[in-house]
């Protein structure tokens, strides 16, 4: 049995994208191995979403080559959204590649590590994988791609270019997929899609299965991400409102607080837009946590564009946030502009940001101090023996005494003490499911 070894680079859709590769190379005869020494395909599953994220990739793959002088049969191939990024020249430029397949390429892998380098980066409007059954990691939480690409074209963003157009599954295969991971003991489901909430398959909209997912026995708790704002329709604010298993959580990327930049990124909403659909997620779900995704650097931001984003998210005050310097893309609109804000000042607005963040984050979490969460336990807490950790409903992580519980267990927390990132927990001893 050949054994493969895959690392997984970039969003939550590429760590279930490698699920989808392994339950499908292991029906097709491959044995999964969890170190490249004794694997005879080495796989990245790659993301091209920043400069940095594809320069990590490459050192890589420079490092893994070595695994061929000694054992020259060993095949080494790029999958996801770098491989199609630079489809035309990668076998070309990288001597020690032997096959690229791009995210809509994966069913046919077996056949064609059994042949020639090759690659294959077709992008199929009608792939989705429906049928294809993952091999999920440990858990608790079971990832669920429910839609795959994007029909937004931000001017910033390359995932259209490499993920393909925006495709939904079946409403019946989603449904099947949240019932299998409930049998096989996941408690908690999570829907994938970039744009996950424009999920739409013949009449079924996103909010209709969200409420469908709900009533599925077994499963405690639905997430999903990312929404994009302008989907976020009253219908689905509702169904998340109304469905008890749907947490009070949201990342709401915003990207920029500033107007000008907002339009030149064509994300098409406006502030005000967007802090109204703030206030309607906080009437609608009371005590909702929220987190987004912002861009520092964007060709044409001023100073006082940056001052406007922080200026929002004072206002918003986030639970937590992704932070990033702009890097242009091949491909992209905004990645034809000059740039016009110096890679110095790019990471003194990103610092600036970033502690603006974790004040704001250390603020919220120390005003949960007194209060009890429900905690759905993951695993050991990495730094103190005889504890745990997990996360709250609202997404955050929390830490406390072992107590008996385990993982799996919904443990009743008292939060004790917090930092910007974790609520550090006292249990009551009781389990709440
Ligand atoms: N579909 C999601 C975003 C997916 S990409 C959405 O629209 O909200 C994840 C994040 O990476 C984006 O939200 C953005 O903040 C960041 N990002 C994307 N392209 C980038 C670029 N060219 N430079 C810097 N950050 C980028
Ligand atoms: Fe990229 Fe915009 Fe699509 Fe998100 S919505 S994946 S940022 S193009
Ligand atoms: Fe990266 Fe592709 Fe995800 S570019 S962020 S892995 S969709």
């Amino acid at each position: 049995m050949p054994k493969v070894y895959i690392e997984t680079y970039g969003c939550q859709m590429n760590v279930a994208d490698t699920e989808l590769i392994r339950g499908h190379l292991s029906r097709s005869g491959f044995s999964a191995v969890s170190e490249p020494e004794t694997a005879d395909v080495i796989l990245l599953n790659t993301c091209a979403i920043r400069e940095h994220a594809e320069e990590r990739i490459f050192g890589r793959l420079g490092a893994l080559s070595k695994h061929k002088n000694r054992r020259p049969h060993v095949q080494i191939g790029l999958a996801g959204c770098m491989a199609q990024h630079f489809r035309d020249n990668l076998l070309d430029k990288t001597p020690h590649l032997d096959f690229v397949a791009g995210p809509d390429a994966y069913r046919k892998l077996p056949e064609l590590l059994a042949g020639d380098p090759f690659v294959d980066v077709r992008l199929d409007k009608e792939e989705t994988y429906a049928d294809v059954q993952p091999e999920r990691g440990e858990g608790v939480r079971a990832w669920i791609t429910i839609m795959r690409g994007c029909d937004k074209f931000c001017t910033f963003c390359i995932v259209p270019y490499v993920r393909g157009r925006e495709r939904s599954l079946p409403p019946d295969a989603v449904l099947e997929q949240v019932r299998e991971a409930a049998a096989s003991g996941y408690r908690e489901v999570v829907f994938l899609g970039q744009t996950v909430n424009a999920y739409r398959h013949g009449d079924t909209d996103f909010a209709m299965l969200l409420r469908a997912a709900n009533e599925v026995p077994g499963i405690e708790r639905i997430r999903f991400t990312s929404p994009h704002p302008s989907d976020m329709t009253e219908s689905a604010i509702d169904a998340m409102a109304e469905c008890e298993k749907v947490c009070p959580q949201l990342h709401l990327p915003l990207q920029s607080g500033s107007d000008a930049v907002l339009n030149r990124m064509e994300r098409g909403y406006s502030v005000a837009e967007y802090l109204a659909l703030v206030d309607r997620l906080r009437a609608a779900v009371p005590g909702i946590a929220l987190s987004t995704d912002m861009i520092v650097g964007f060709p044409g931001e001023s100073a006082g564009d940056f001052e406007r984003s922080l200026e929002v998210m004072r206002r918003v005050g986030y639970d937590s946030a992704f932070m990033f310097k702009y890097s242009s893309r091949s491909h992209t609109k905004a990645g034809k502009w000059q740039e016009t804000v110096a890679e110095e000042d790019k990471g003194e607005r990103l610092q600036a940001m970033i502690a603006l963040q974790e004040e704001t984050a250390a603020s919220i979490n120390r005003a949960a101090v007194g209060t009890e969460v429900e905690v759905l336990v993951e695993g050991p807490a990495r730094r103190r023996d005889d504890w745990l950790a997990g996360k709250t409903a609202h997404f955050k992580t929390a830490v406390f005494p072992a107590n008996g519980f385990a993982v799996g267990d919904t443990a009743a927390v008292r939060v004790a003490d917090a930092t910007a990132h974790t609520l550090i927990g006292a249990a009551s001893g009781e389990d709440v499911r």
